[in-house]
């Protein structure tokens, strides 16, 4: 029996909370299929300070380093917010954990089922039959880690210098990560970028071309990120997958985040180079962050984090049967009209769960 050792991040807020019930789901996978999971527990973001001196103990890049892949749970909250900016959650952990692991390629797949559309707050008939679209982001280059950065007294005022810097290379790689996904669903690539601003732009969109030689049967289209982001609310289910740099795709994710509606839902990807059999080192997340309003109370959804173990499972160590076990079993429980707070409305034929009850259902389907 093969042993795949997973770094347990959970952090922050409801982060711990949720991640019980993904550890709990990885248990039930690893009976049902047959293979063991090694957990290295360690700590991340504010508990990393409180508990460690920093966001990003040392313990905790050491574990990651052994793991076969990462598994993140959330990180932040009030009361580390008047940090130093840079040691603060986010910055201090998510950030150098990306960079340090060359994780380049974020996958943020959006999507809403069809009978949870009325928690989006885009007109329904936008959205009917569901809503689905993957967000390709490149994560560790652009104006996020370029260099120069800068900010304080320049020619006698406060001046701030970010630069954004994108080599043809770290292009071309992201895109291919796009293709290839395209590949797996409706075949549509629609690349981002601002080629009618920033030189950024024409190099993005001439090396996406050229990419796309490689991939004739997915259709490839162009849009400048303003247009882009209009678009995306007139007619979010014209939409396939979505490349954009790092930027960008930090603001349009969160934008198809809110098209789909609910946050509770949406796992995460960050991946590094494909290792042998086109595997992937990787960090698996929920989108939805650390809710610290509702942490503490059982009442988080866990099934962001249960879809993005689902993809650690499936990118990470290749367990594609069990990765797939685990998504039909969260459409299982949609289905059956099992609902958290965030998603109850009170509608007939739905009951409403803690975050216990809902990980114990969908075991119950595995
Ligand atoms: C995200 C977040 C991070 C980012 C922040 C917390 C640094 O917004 O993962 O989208 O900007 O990448
Ligand atoms: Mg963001």
């Amino acid at each position: 029996m093969s042993t795949h050792k997973i770094a347990v991040l959970a952090g922050d807020g409801i982060g711990p909370e949720v991640m019980k019930e993904a550890r709990k789901v990885l248990d039930a996978i690893a009976s049902k299929f047959q293979v063991s999971f090694e957990f290295d527990e360690q700590l991340v973001g504010g508990a990393g300070i409180d508990g460690a001196g920093k966001a990003l103990p040392e313990a905790t890049l050491k574990a990651c380093e052994a793991a076969d892949a990462i598994l993140f749970g959330s990180v932040g909250g009030p009361k580390w917010e008047n940090l130093p900016p840079n040691e603060q959650p986010e910055r201090g952990a998510l950030l150098p954990l990306r960079k340090h692991f060359g994780l380049f390629a974020n996958l943020r797949p959006s999507v809403c089922f069809p009978s949870l559309t009325h928690a989006s707050p885009v007109k329904n008939e936008l959205i009917e039959g569901g809503f689905n679209v993957l967000c390709v982001r490149e994560l560790t280059g652009g104006m996020y880690f370029g260099e120069p950065k800068f900010l304080g007294e320049k020619d006698g005022e406060r001046t701030a210098i970010d630069t954004m810097i994108y080599r043809e290379s770290e292009i071309e790689r992201i895109a291919h990560v796009a293709f290839l996904a395209a590949q797996g669903r409706d075949k549509r690539v629609t690349s981002i970028d601002k080629a009618n601003v920033l030189q950024n732009g024409i190099l993005w969109r001439e090396t996406v071309e050229k990419v796309a030689k490689g991939y004739p049967d997915v259709t490839l289209d162009h849009l400048y990120v303003d247009n882009a982001a209009m678009q995306l609310i007139r007619r979010p289910n014209d939409f396939d997958v979505v490349l954009a740099e790092n930027l960008f795709g930090d603001i349009l994710s969160d934008e198809m985040a809110m098209i789909a509606g609910s946050l509770g839902m949406l796992a995460s990807a960050s991946l590094g180079a494909s290792k042998d059999g086109g595997l992937y080192f990787g960090m698996y997340e929920p989108s939805g962050g650390s809710a610290p309003d509702i942490a503490g109370q059982g009442i988080a959804n866990p099934i962001a984090q249960i879809l993005s173990t689902a993809m650690l499972l499936r990118y990470s160590l290749g367990l594609e049967e069990a990765a797939t076990c685990i998504d039909d079993a969260v459409k299982a429980v949609i289905d059956e009209g099992l609902r958290t707070g965030d998603l109850f409305t009170g509608e007939e034929g739905t009951t409403k769960m803690n975050t216990t009850e809902m990980g114990d259902a969908i075991v119950a389907k595995i």
